[in-house]
């Protein structure tokens, strides 16, 4: 049936529906488990509605967010696990406009409301990108990704480039709705450019300290790292099957070779001997602990504020600064690295969550909610294989406008060397106290702003090391 051009398109509605391979089952007394991998998940027990309805999770329930009561709390619910995902359709069968793939656990799909006046633009952060067969709409400040399923969703986005109202994109031929507008404003994707904003591409989006960020340097600090994305992460061998591993060790050059063996002539120094020493330690010593004093010699060592200084004006292209150096080099003296400590068990502190103040010299306890602090800790004894959690969990976060305030195009990965440098010279600290470290390949980025209140791209978690008295190691504690 040709449709009838004078007649408004139906508001299109979101629905959630259960990932692949993912089904629901309901005990008689109401219990809903969902399937997925082999296994059962029970997510409590619920009404008449929800049985109802449990079948219509396969292909999508109407999902109004809080209004729909327990439809919405079993949404929720799975959606914690990872196990749903929202299609943007006009009717229930109808074809989808949008897949909506939540990023975040706690991420649920809000419709802002939006007047006629309102103008409208793409964040400079938002890209799209083919994925396998489907084209993708992302943004390192968005909670979820958008599966772009119509042609009008893609040209829309186009015409967004720059700022237009409701008014004006409603009036375009193919125009897929406001709700979908609405959807991708509560994303961060596009944003409000307030009365009067400069037509500058690099404007605030609403949030001043996004100004000093790269695009790219925004989406490789939230794609390597846990928190902000769903991707598959972490030692899994994806491309095994597809290529051999390189050899451990570089097949020579053809070229002569120097031997520098046979210029050994001194014995190696204490130094040469400490960098030989030290190794990676996961498995830490239940009975004892590492003592406060300990924790203070490894931080006045590795870390603490050695001087103050200040770099003038040069009256050319250096504004004036000021820097506060470290024991350890940073690159333009930006030492933008912070250290917070997440402790179970240390002699003489209590288990807590807390931040060192490198000038003071004092650690200063940040109240945080006690499962995050288990979270973390036990994010770090997966990481590595260990049979319990860390004593100590030292996570480095980066204060990233101190760095990107000076550098372009280079200043994340300007503070992912920071990282290293820090790393190892807490290695060699501990190494030369005889107390054991191990290095983390990965953190959470959002737990860590969750613990802390602070926005993940203002000061974020870029590194950590777990510290402890090792089992093995037969050294006293200082304090003894
Ligand atoms: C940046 C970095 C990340 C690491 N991440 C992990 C990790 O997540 N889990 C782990 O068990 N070890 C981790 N390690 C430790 C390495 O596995 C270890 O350094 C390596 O196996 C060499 O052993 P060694 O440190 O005892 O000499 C990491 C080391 C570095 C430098």
């Amino acid at each position: 049936m040709p449709s009838d051009a004078s007649q408004p398109a139906p508001r299109a509605r979101l629905f959630a529906r259960l990932n692949p391979g993912v089904t629901l089952e309901r005990s008689a007394a109401g219990g809903v488990s969902a399937l997925f991998d082999g296994r059962a998940v029970a997510f409590g027990t619920f009404g008449a509605d929800v049985a109802e309805r449990a079948a219509d999770f396969e292909t999508g329930v109407a999902f109004d967010g809080e209004r729909d009561g327990e439809i919405s709390e079993l949404v929720r619910r799975l959606a914690l696990y990872g196990l749903v995902e929202y299609r943007l359709a006009r009717t229930p069968s109808g074809p989808d406009l949008i897949v909506v793939e939540p990023q975040m656990r706690d991420y649920a799909p809000r419709m802002i409301e939006l007047d006629e006046d309102c103008a409208l633009a793409l964040s400079r952060f938002a890209y799209i990108r083919r994925r396998g067969a489907d084209v993708v709409l992302e943004s390192p400040r968005a909670c979820a990704l958008f599966r772009l399923c119509d042609p009008s969703v893609t040209a829309m986005i186009a015409h967004l480039s720059q700022a237009r109202t409701v008014k004006e994109l409603r009036d375009s031929s193919d125009f897929p709705g406001v709700e979908l507008l609405a959807l991708l404003l509560d994303s961060q994707i596009l944003f409000t450019p307030g009365p009067g904003a400069d037509k500058a591409l690099r404007a605030a989006e609403g949030d001043d300290e996004l100004v000093l960020w790269d695009f790219h340097d925004l989406l490789f600090h939230t794609r390597s790292t846990n928190g902000r994305h769903a991707n598959p992460s972490g030692g899994i061998y994806a491309h095994a099957h597809l290529a051999a591993l390189p050899p451990a060790i570089r097949p020579s050059w053809p070229g002569p070779a120097i031997d520098l063996k046979t210029l050994e002539t001194a014995p190696p120094s204490d130094f040469a001997a400490l960098l030989r020493r030290r190794r990676s330690t996961r498995a830490f010593d239940e009975r004892r602990p590492i003592t406060l004093a300990e924790v203070a010699w490894l931080l006045d060592g590795a870390a603490r504020i050695i001087s103050r200084e200040r770099a003038p004006d040069d009256g050319q292209d250096e504004p004036e600064s000021e820097t506060a150096p470290r024991p350890y080099p940073s690159g333009g003296a930006s030492y933008e690295l912070e250290l917070y400590l997440a402790v179970d068990r240390c002699d003489g502190l209590a288990r807590g969550f807390y931040h060192y103040d490198a000038k003071q010299h004092a650690l200063v306890l940040i109240e945080t909610n006690a499962q995050w602090l288990t979270a973390m800790l036990e994010d770090a004894q997966f990481a590595m294989g260990a049979p319990a959690v860390p004593q100590v969990l030292v996570t480095m976060a980066a204060r990233f406008s101190r760095v990107s305030w000076k550098y372009s195009g280079f200043a994340y990965a300007l503070v992912l060397k920071h990282v290293g440098v820090l790393m190892q010279t807490l290695y060699l600290m501990a190494a030369e106290m005889e107390i054991g470290a191990c290095a983390i390949g990965v953190g959470d980025i959002d737990l860590f702003a969750k613990m802390t209140g602070l926005a993940f791209h203002v000061e974020g978690s870029v590194g950590q090391i777990a510290i402890g008295r090792g089992v093995q190691s037969d050294s006293p504690p200082l304090a003894d």
